[in-house]
């Protein structure tokens, strides 16, 4: 190439969006069988968690948890258990950030958010549910029969979850309003407050599959700008959405925060999302064809539309 704009790829996405409904198929169940239904007192908390939960959304963070998983031949039943706790996790963070002292945002997922549809305080011990769970969740024998195995995995997360990673993210997000961030402030907010998420995703997977640290690591630096570029699209769609007919399928309340898109501009914005998921899926040339879906995922990332 005599210059580095990035090549057209023409992927087929029909096997991708099989694996992605597949797998969000065999979260939901999970989910529903980890959150069954109540009746009578307490009930209440529980069905403002599934609410919460079972609510749509894409699943990309459980679809990588599985998907990094296979390729280690880890079984499915231990995987998908890893998912909904990390996914559980995910919603928490989407229910508090909705709040009306966060975003205040009233729909998520298309649907009233949990705040409106139940309460506030409801909506704070439901964060606060999906939050805990997630971790009871991953010292179940269920998880994997190594207690070793399962300690490293509530270790990562709660590294990836906590203030220096999400958690942190969250707070320079609120921080950042206003403020003439420069490229490199806001790639760290994005790294903390999206990515740590998405790299514990992938490295799930390895860590299940008691996978060698190189491994661990090239599957650390795809989820690492595969997040990136992944928070850019969402950024550039929230731009799109906010200018045509869209809008009211979109969050917004990120007004005046700074994000790739108002410090470089649309083109340069879609350009550099291009650039990383390029770059995430170099990261994976020490894999065969059993990572073909995390190569495919990186494109769909950057070029969907919703
Ligand atoms: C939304 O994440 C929050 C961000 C980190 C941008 P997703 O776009 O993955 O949300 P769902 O899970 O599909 O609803
Ligand atoms: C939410 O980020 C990210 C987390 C909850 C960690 P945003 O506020 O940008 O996400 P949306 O736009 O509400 O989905
Ligand atoms: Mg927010
Ligand atoms: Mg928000
Ligand atoms: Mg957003």
């Amino acid at each position: 190439m005599s210059n580095n704009m990035p090549q057209l790829k023409l992927v087929n996405f029909s096997r991708l969006h099989k694996a992605l409904a597949d797998s969000a198929q065999a979260l939901n169940e999970e989910i529903n069988r980890l959150l069954p239904s109540q009746e009578g007192i307490g009930a209440r908390l529980i069905e403002s968690m599934r609410y919460s939960s079972l609510n749509g959304g894409k699943r990309l963070r459980p679809f990588l948890v599985m998907t990094a998983a296979d390729i280690f031949s880890v079984s499915p039943s231990c995987a998908v258990n890893v998912a909904a706790a990390l996914e559980l996790l995910h919603c928490y963070s989407l229910v508090h950030d909705d709040l009306p002292s966060m975003d205040n945002s009233d729909l998520r997922r298309g649907k009233p958010s949990c705040h409106v549809e139940f309460d506030e305080a409801t909506a704070i011990l439901a964060g606060d549910g999906l939050l805990t769970y997630a971790f009871e969740i991953l010292t179940h024998p269920r998880t994997h029969s190594d207690p070793a195995v399962r300690v490293e995995l509530i270790r990562r997360l709660s590294q990836a979850a906590g203030p220096y990673g999400m958690v942190g993210g969250q707070m320079l997000d609120i921080e950042s309003e206003n403020k003439e961030w420069s490229i490199g402030a806001v790639t760290r907010l994005q790294r903390l407050k999206t990515g740590e998420l998405f790299a514990f995703a992938c490295e799930a997977g390895a860590i299940l599959g008691k996978a060698p640290q190189p491994i661990r690591n090239a599957l650390l630096a795809y989820a690492h700008d595969l997040g990136l570029a992944f928070q850019i699209t969402d950024d550039l769609l929230d731009v799109e959405a906010s200018t045509n007919d869209k809008k009211h399928a979109r969050r917004l309340g990120d007004e005046g925060k700074p994000t790739f898109v108002s410090i470089l501009g649309l083109e340069k914005a879609r350009l550099q999302a291009n650039i990383l998921a390029d770059q995430a899926i170099s990261h994976l040339d020490v894999f065969d064809s059993s990572a073909d879906l995390l190569r495919d995922l990186a494109r769909f990332i950057v070029e969907r539309e919703s």
